[in-house]
Formats: C-alpha cells, structure tokens, sequence
C-alpha cells in the first residue's frame, strides 16, 4: 500500500501516532458533531453555511413548541425531515464502524439526531440530544417512528391520545435524555483515547464529555478543517481536515 502523497511531514506523523493510539488503546471513544455528518450533506449549525444562518433556532425552542405547534412543525419538518431525511452515511461513519467491529473503537457520543452512525452499523452510540427518526407523545410518552408517521398532516398526532407529537430529540430548554448522559460520562471516565469529529464545542453540557475525557487522562484527538474550543484547551493531536478524508487515511494505516 502506497501512502498518499502528504502535504506535509508533520500531519503524516500525527495521522500515524493517531493509528498507534487507537491499535494500543484499551477503550476509545469518538464524540462527534454535526461535521461529521457534513458530507453526507447535512449543513453544519453553525459557520457560514450554518442552519443557524438560515432558520431562527427558537424554532427548536421547547416553549416556543408548546404554543406555536404547527409553526414550529413547519420549520422542524423543512429542515430535518424533507432535507436531512434522505442523508446517508459518509465514510467517515463508515469507518467509525468498522473501528467498532474490530476491537479498536467502544463507543460514539454523538451531538448529531440524524441516525447516521446507526446506519453505518456502529452498535453502541449514545445519542446525547436524540434521535429524529423517533416522535414522542407530548402526553403519554409514547414513541411513534418516523416511517408510520404521515407529515404531510402537521402538527401530527399521537395514534393512542390524539395528542402533539414532537421528534425525540431535544429542544433548546430541555434536558439530556438520562441513560445517553450517564453513557456519555462513563465512557469519557473510561477512555484513554478520546476522538473530537466536526464539533465546535459551543454546546453544554456536550462539550463536558470530551473535557471529562482529557480530565481523566486520555489523549485528545480532534479531526476538524477548522478550529473549535476543544483546539487550544484540550486537543493533543489536531487532523486540520475533513471527517471522511481523515479517516480514511487513518483506516489505511490501520488495515491495509
Ligand atoms: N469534517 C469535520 N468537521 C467539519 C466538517 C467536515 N467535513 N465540516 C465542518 N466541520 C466542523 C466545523 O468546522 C464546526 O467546527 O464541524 C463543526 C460544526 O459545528 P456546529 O454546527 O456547531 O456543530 P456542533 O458542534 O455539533 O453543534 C452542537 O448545537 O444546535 C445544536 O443540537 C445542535 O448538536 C448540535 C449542537
């Protein structure tokens, strides 16, 4: 196997202590954000392509949910169900779950609702802000999934109560679901490697798991074309580059 030409010396070297990292590592976790899911073609929150730009984030606002339903359904259904709804997986999920598979990756933390790393068949991925494919009952608390859901009917309705339903992810103003919290912290306490992909680290308390990670010893390593708040607080190893591309050298290094 030829290595791809580097552009440079130092990132060859970073790119191949990565892969020593996780070949020695006993746990290792990654905890990624909505860059990683970039390109499968899901715009990123913020930067200048971000949603942020484009939609009012009180859209996502649980108050402004409760008494502005069907508006709010509006927006909730343009951006992450006719729009994200038909992403797929990008190699970077790809080889997220193959580093699962074969021994070298033990959990994802992920930011992201979009169901991608499940997709790519990484098994124990803990969802810190849920999931879009499910709808929860904003009375019973029943779930509904996605596809037995009409939208084109909105604000939709629990089948059991008739009650609002709202995707099972969380709103601005609503708490982490418990058991991803608990997940997250365990695996950030546990690992001894810990990889950053696509976030800016804007958002608590997400942004406390990699922190816990570092805090507890493991090694930080931060894939990210940009840099974010992890960069200089701390990262030990910056990939200055996109998710799939990173990590396909990084799986060449490590496989072939
Ligand atoms: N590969 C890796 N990283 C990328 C790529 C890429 N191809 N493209 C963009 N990025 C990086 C950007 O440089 C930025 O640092 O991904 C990050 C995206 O930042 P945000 O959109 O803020 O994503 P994130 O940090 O996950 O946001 C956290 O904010 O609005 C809430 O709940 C929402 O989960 C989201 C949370």
């Amino acid at each position: 196997m030829i290595l791809p030409l580097f552009k440079n010396h130092k990132m060859e070297d970073q790119r191949v202590k990565v892969a020593q990292l996780l070949k020695k590592s006993k746990y290792s976790m990654a905890f990624t954000g909505a860059g990683i899911s970039v390109e499968s073609g899901i715009p990123p929150f913020r930067g200048e392509l971000g949603l942020w730009n484009k939609y009012d984030p009180k859209v996502l606002d649980i108050d402004y949910f409760h008494s502005n339903g069907k508006r709010a359904w509006f927006f909730i259904r343009e951006i992450f169900y006719e729009f994200f709804g038909k992403a797929q997986p990008n190699n970077a999920h790809r080889v997220l779950a193959r580093l699962e598979h074969s021994g070298l990756l033990q959990a994802v933390v992920t930011q992201n609702i979009d169901n991608l790393h499940q997709l790519a068949g990484s098994k124990h991925v803990f969802e810190f802000h849920g999931n879009s494919n499910r709808l929860v009952c904003t009375e019973c608390g029943r779930l509904s999934d996605i596809s037995d859901i009409n939208l084109e009917d909105i604000p939709p309705h629990c089948p059991v109560d008739g009650s609002i339903l709202k995707p099972d992810f969380i709103f601005f103003g609503e708490g982490i679901p418990p058991l991803a919290y608990e997940k997250s912290f365990e695996a950030a306490r546990d690992c001894e490697v810990c990889l950053i992909i696509g976030s800016t680290g804007e958002v608590t308390p997400a942004a406390y798991v990699p922190n816990t990670a570092k805090r507890n010893g493991a090694v930080i390593i931060e894939i990210n074309p940009e840099e974010s708040l992890f960069t200089h607080s701390i990262t030990d190893i910056h990939l200055r580059g996109k998710a799939g591309e990173e990590l396909r050298i990084i799986e060449n290094l490590l496989f072939e």
